[in-house]
C-alpha cells in the first residue's frame, strides 16, 4: 500500500479534492489516504497555517495531494509565509512539472501537448526582502545545484518521454550572472544528452511565442518566477486554470496540485472545475509505479470531457456532477 497524505486546504481545495477522491475511489489503487489540515481556515481553528502534525504526515507519505489555500493580505497578517512555498521547501521540491495539454476540452490551441518545468526551490520564492525608508530590496539567490538538477529533470524527462525539444527560458540578456548560470549550466547537462535537442529563449520573447506560435515549444525549462507566471499563461492556452494539473518532485518526495488558487470568488457554489486535480491525482499515480491506473484516470477524464464540463468550459456540470461522470467513465 502506498502512502498518500491529502491536504484539501481552503475555498474550492476541499471541493475539487473531494471530486478527485471520487475519481480515485473508483479506480481503487492501492493507496491509503491520511487527511491533514493546513490553511487559513485551519489557522482560525488550531492557531496554525500548517501544524506540525500535517508537515510530519506529508514528510512520512509516499506523495501528497493539495488542494489550495487562501493567502492572507499583507495588512492581515505581515508576517505570513505561503503554506505551499514550505511545504515545497519542506520537502525539497525543487522540479515542478506543469503539463498544458488538450483533453477535450474547449482548448485555443486544439492538440496542444506542452510540458513546463518551473525550478521550484529558489530564485526571489527564497530569498528575503528589505525594507528601509527609500524603499524595498528583494534578493534572488540562483546557484550551480539548484540550476544543475531541475535542468536535468526536464532534460531526462524530455529523453524519457521521447520528446522533440527542450527549450530553456530565460533573461540572460539583462540579469547576465544569474540568469547567465541557469542558461550555462542547462547547456552543460543538455551536453551530457546528446540525443536531444535544445534551443533558448527569452522569457519576454516566449510570453510572446505562446500566444502567437506554441505549438513550437515541445518541453518549456524555466525559472521559479518566470515560470509561475508562464504557466498560467500556458493554462489558458488549454481553456483554463481548471484544466491544469502540476506535479513537484524532490529527492525523497513529491506533491501533486492543481495549478490554481483557492478561488474566493467561486468557492462554495459547485462552480469549480475539479480537472485539473482530477489530473493531478493520475500524475501521483504515475509517480505511484501505478501507470495503468493514472492512465484509467486519464482516459476516463477524455471520455468524461466529450459528454459534459463544468461552467468555466461552457457546460453547465457541477463540481460533484462533473466528478460522478468522470468516475462513471473509469474503466
Ligand atoms: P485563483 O487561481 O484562485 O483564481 C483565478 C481565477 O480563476 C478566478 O477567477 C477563479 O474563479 C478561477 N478559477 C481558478 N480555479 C478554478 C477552477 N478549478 N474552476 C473554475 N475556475 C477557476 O487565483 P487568485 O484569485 O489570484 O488567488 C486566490 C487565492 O488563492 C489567493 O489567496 C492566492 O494567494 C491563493 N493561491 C493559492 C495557490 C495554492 O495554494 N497553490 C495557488 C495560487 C493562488
Ligand atoms: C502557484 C502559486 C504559488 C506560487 C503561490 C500561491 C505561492 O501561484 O503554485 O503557481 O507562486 O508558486
Ligand atoms: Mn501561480
Amino acid at each position: 500500500m502506498k502512502r498518500v497524505c491529502v491536504i484539501p486546504g481552503d475555498g474550492i481545495g476541499p471541493e475539487v479534492v473531494a471530486a478527485a477522491r471520487r475519481v480515485l475511489d473508483a479506480v481503487a489503487p492501492p493507496v491509503d489516504y491520511t487527511e491533514a489540515d493546513a490553511g487559513l481556515a485551519c489557522r482560525k481553528r488550531t492557531g496554525h497555517y500548517l501544524p506540525q502534525a500535517t508537515l510530519d504526515a506529508a514528510l512520512g507519505a509516499d506523495a501528497v495531494l493539495f488542494g489550495a489555500i487562501t493567502s492572507p493580505l499583507a495588512h492581515e497578517d505581515p508576517d505570513y509565509k505561503s503554506v505551499i512555498l514550505r511545504l515545497r521547501q519542506a520537502l525539497d521540491l525543487y522540479a515542478n512539472l506543469r503539463p498544458a495539454k488538450d483533453w477535450g476540452q474547449p482548448c485555443l490551441v486544439p492538440g496542444l501537448d506542452l510540458l513546463l518545468v518551473r525550478e521550484n526551490s529558489e530564485g526571489m520564492y527564497n530569498c528575503p526582502e528589505e525594507e528601509d525608508a527609500e524603499g524595498v530590496t528583494t534578493f534572488r539567490r540562483i546557484t550551480k545545484r539548484g540550476s544543475s538538477r531541475v535542468t536535468s529533470f526536464a532534460l531526462d524527462l524530455a529523453v524519457r518521454e521521447k520528446r522533440r525539444e527542450v527549450t530553456v527560458v530565460h533573461k540572460a540578456n539583462v540579469l547576465r550572472l544569474s540568469d547567465g548560470l541557469f542558461r550555462r549550466v542547462f547547456y552543460e547537462e543538455a551536453a551530457k544528452r546528446a540525443s536531444i535537442k535544445t534551443s533558448e529563449m527569452l522569457v519576454d520573447n516566449c510570453a510572446l511565442q505562446l500566444v502567437r506560435d506554441p505549438k513550437r515549444f515541445d518541453v518549456i525549462v524555466t525559472m521559479n518566477l518566470y515560470g509561475d507566471v508562464l504557466s498560467d499563461e500556458c493554462a489558458g492556452l488549454v481553456g483554463g486554470l481548471g484544466f491544469a494539473p502540476s506535479g513537484s518532485y524532490g529527492p525523497k518526495h513529491a506533491l501533486f496540485e492543481p495549478v490554481h488558487g483557492s478561488a474566493p470568488d467561486i468557492a462554495g457554489k459547485g462552480l469549480a472545475n475539479p480537472t485539473a486535480t482530477i489530473l493531478s491525482a493520475a500524475m501521483m499515480l504515475r509517480h505511484l509505479g501505478l501507470a495503468r491506473d493514472a492512465a484509467r484516470v486519464e482516459d476516463a477524464v477524455r471520455a468524461a470531457l466529450a459528454e459534459g464540463r463544468t461552467r468555466d468550459a461552457g457546460g453547465t456540470l457541477s463540481t460533484d456532477a462533473f466528478a460522478d461522470l468522470v468516475a462513471a467513465r473509469v474503466a
